[in-house]
Formats: C-alpha cells, structure tokens, sequence
C-alpha cells in the first residue's frame, strides 16, 4: 500500500459513461485489492446537482448496472467514502475555483500538501475552456503538490486541430505533467508484447522481412455504434480506431527493440515506426484501403440519414525500413462484425521447398504466430504436425497455445483503465502517448481521410452486420495472394 501526502483524482465529467463504466469501477478496484494510496481521494466534478452522498448512491446504482457488486457491498461502502462531489461548471469563468477551493478544503486548506490527477473525460469542444480555466485558477501549479492531468481521446479531429490543442495544453501544462490516454495500451497482451519480443532470444531474430511474410491486426467489435450515433458519425472508424489503437499495435508489433523501457525510450522507437510507414498519394491511399459501412447505420438514433461515414476500415500498410521493407501490414476494425475480438497474427514465410512426395510446396500452410488480445488473452503458435499412422509426408497443422487464465489461474488481469490509471498515479508515462505519436498518426490518416471523400476512387461498401465486413476487405488481401486468418 502506498502513503504520502494526500493525492486527489479529479474527474472531470464525473456523471459521465467513462466515469461509470471504467474510471471508478477501476479505482475501485485498485482499491480494493490495496493498490492506490491510503489517502488517495475520487473527485467528482459536474454540473449535476449532487451532493457527495447523492453522487455516491448514483455511482453504485451505475457500477451495479455494469458489474456483479452484491458480494462486495461493504467493500464498497469502505471506497465511497473516498468519493466527493464538487458542483460546477467548467465553461464558467469561477467553475474551476469552485473546484480549487473545494479541493484545498477537502485537503486541509491552501497550503496543504497535496498532489492533484485531473481527469479530462468531457466532450472533446471542451477541452479548450477546461485548459484555458485551468491556467486562470493556477491548476498546473505545482508548489504544493505535483500536478498531472490525463487527457482522453479523441487528442484533436485531425493534425491542425491537434496541434493546436498541443500548444494549448503546452501552455499550461509542462509536458512531464501530462499524460495522454489510449486505453488499448493497458491491455495485458498488448504490453506482453514487450516481453514476448524482447524478453525471449528466439523470436526477435527472425521478427523481419526475412522470415515474415506479412502481418494481420484485427480488431472486430460485435456491437453496433448503439446511442453513440451523434459522436461516432462526426468521427468514423479512422478516427475512432485507427487514428489510435491500430496504430499503437502496429508500432509494437515493428519497433526497433530500445536499450531501456522507460518511457523516452519506448515512446521515440514507436515514433520512428510511425515515421517510416509508407506515404501515399490519393490514388495509392484509395487502392490500399477499403471502407464500409453495416447495413442499419443509417437508422441509428443520431445519424444522419444520408450519412457516408465508414464504420468499417481495412488497411495495407508499409513500413519502409530495413527491417519491414516490402512486408504488407494489413489492418481491420469495424463495427457490428462478426464477434468482438483483438488479435495480431504474423504470417511466416512458406518453407522453400517441400521434400514430401505427397505434399506439393503450395499445401504446406504458413506459420500462423497469433497473439490474442481480446478476448481470451494468449499466444499460438501453429506449426506442421506429422499425422499418426500415415505416410511421413502427410501433416496437420496444429498448435502451441498459451493462455493467461489457464497458465496465472490465481491472478486476475486489471482492467484497461486499472493499470493506466495506477501508472499515472506514479507518474510512469510508458504507457501513455507522446504529442509527437500523436501527430505522427494523423499526418497518416488525414490523407485516408482526404481520399475517403472521392466516392468514385473509394466507394463506400455496405455489409451485412454480424459479418466479416464487406468482400472488398477480403479482395484487398486476395489482390495479393493471401486472405484474413481470422474470417468465418
Ligand atoms: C473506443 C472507441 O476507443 O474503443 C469505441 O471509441 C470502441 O468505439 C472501443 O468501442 C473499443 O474498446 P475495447 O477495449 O472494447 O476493444
């Protein structure tokens, strides 16, 4: 357990979904297995009229809604206590010395020691008057405390705009105090990551164009875009998914290994992946991309009827360097597909030639590495099997297998936000998203973006929900001799 001075999360946008569905049930899960510090404090800030007591009674019915609290009634009694509730509003010239005023009160006056963790979970037009209220009240101030703010995404709705939200928080934050959110790398596997490249000898040296033939990442949801109709229409599924958590994979999966994984370090080899990804003209960016949309979009509460806004996206990407040079990276998301699953799968080179009489080269498959993210944590690794009782060329392909539930059966794996949040707390970047990352991945998707808008080079393609996506996804992997792994 840890102590020090007393410490306040301060959640702006406390009534919000993020707040009820991840953020405290998240804290209450450090919590509760003793992970944040004794004296640490949830500050609930909105314009709702609540009082802590009300806040409280609200936030339980709501974390009840999501998860299974019955048997844990008293352990949540312990937590609440920990919440407070300060009403106001953050547009509002004093909103925000409400809040300070508050906060110093909660710690004991002005000038008690005390560390502050903003939480920026509020509309993204928000963010500017929150930042610039923020300076007025001296928020960033750090003479009594340390001082961190964490922003969730969407970081801008393209380069201009993240730029300029950049410069913004620069000039009231410093950049060590800020920490920027893209909750896929709190996933188990995606930080295993790391260790599965660089903790063990014998994959790093054949991870490269030599032995790989081409890398897949999907990332599927089942669900639709539900009541979130009005927000995702005005963004779409580059900057909802691509713009972020594909692009956080595919720099794990092709950065350089660092000397040290601290967060400098880690950060300035993703960078350099996202630096060397092949740019393309318009022509080039519509024939590497296909976009769709599920049939029923047009009748969800908040879309436009004749909205064109792509709910699905498949990418072939390039990493130009030595290592990836000429290696496809091909990407996927969407809504309503299939089933609700993460997984990056690297396809190995063929082997030469086959010497089996009764197996032609073409029928000996790839290896197939899959790393599962979601659901079901794990690794497989597929491999030829010679089939009992045959002739010695007859094979099955078959697999080594991993998984966390089986292999750690008595720990549980955090939450997303569990571990994001406890590493802001201690003020480890590693996991969070440098300015840099940022822009680097918008100046790739600005131009998809841009060449989306020719509708006769990038024709938007219905699918059925409960699918694969559109053909053309399939057709941009058959283009290239190879198909999905992961497909019905
Ligand atoms: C969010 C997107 O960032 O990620 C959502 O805004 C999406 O549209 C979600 O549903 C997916 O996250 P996860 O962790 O469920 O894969």
């Amino acid at each position: 357990m840890m102590s020090g001075d007393s410490t306040s999360i301060v959640i702006f946008g406390g009534t919000g979904d993020l707040a009820q569905r991840k953020l405290v049930p998240a804290l209450f899960e450090l919590a509760y297995r003793g992970r944040v510090p004794d004296n640490l404090r949830i500050v609930c800030f909105a314009r709702s009229d609540y009082t802590s007591e009300t806040y409280r009674d609200f936030m339980w019915n709501k974390v009840s809604e999501f998860r299974d609290l019955a048997a844990h009634r008293d352990d949540w009694h312990a937590f609440a206590k920990r919440i407070h509730y300060i009403r106001g509003n953050l547009s509002e010239p004093d909103g925000l010395g409400i809040l300070k005023r508050g906060l110093q009160a909660l710690d004991g006056g002005a000038e008690s020691p005390a560390n502050w963790l903003f939480y920026l979970s509020i509309a993204p037009w928000l963010f500017e008057p929150a930042l610039r209220n923020m300076a007025a009240h001296g928020l960033a101030d750090e003479t009594n405390g340390w001082r961190r703010v964490v922003i969730e995404k969407p970081f801008g709705h393209d380069l201009t705009s993240a730029v300029a939200l950049d410069n913004l928080v620069g000039q009231v934050f410093d950049e060590n105090q800020v920490y920027r959110i893209d909750h896929y790398l709190g996933k188990h596997m995606v930080q295993n990551l790391l260790v599965f490249r660089f903790a063990n000898a014998i994959f790093e040296p054949i991870w490269n164009r030599n032995y790989i033939d081409n890398v897949q990442i999907t990332v599927a949801e089942s669900i639709t875009v539900e009541d979130r109709g009005s927000y995702y229409d005005e963004s779409g599924v580059v900057r909802d998914m691509v713009q972020n958590h594909l692009l956080q994979l595919l720099t794990l999966v092709a950065m350089e290994p660092p000397n040290i994984a601290d967060s400098e370090s880690l950060r300035n080899k993703k960078v350099e992946v996202l630096e060397a990804i092949r740019r393309l003209d318009g022509f080039g960016m519509a024939r590497n991309s296909v976009r769709g949309q599920y049939d029923g979009y047009l009748a969800e509460k908040g879309v436009p009827q004749d909205s064109i806004t792509p709910t699905y996206a498949a990418l072939r990407l390039y990493v130009d360097n030595w290592r990836w040079r000429d290696v496809p990276f091909y990407l996927r998301t969407g809504k309503a597909m299939a089933e609700k699953v993460s997984e990056i799968v690297i396809e190995f080179q063929k082997p030469p030639h086959s010497m089996f009489p009764s197996t032609p080269d073409e029928d000996i498959p790839s290896n197939l590495l899959r790393l599962s993210l979601q659901p079901n944590e794990g690794i497989h690794l597929g491999f030829q099997t010679k089939s009992p009782d045959t002739d010695i060329g007859s094979m099955e392909a078959t697999n080594l297998e991993f998984h966390y539930q089986s292999a750690f059966r008595d720990l549980s794996i955090p939450e997303d936000y569990e571990r994001l949040l406890q590493d802001a707390l201690l003020g480890d970047a590693s996991l969070f998203i440098r300015n840099d990352h940022i822009e680097e991945a918008w100046k790739l998707v600005d131009p998809l973006i841009e060449a989306w808008t020719d509708r006769v080079a990038s024709p938007l393609h219905v699918y059925s929900p409960g699918s694969w996506g559109p053909a053309e996804g399939d057709n941009l992997l058959a283009q290239d001799g190879r198909s999905w792994w992961r497909r019905d």
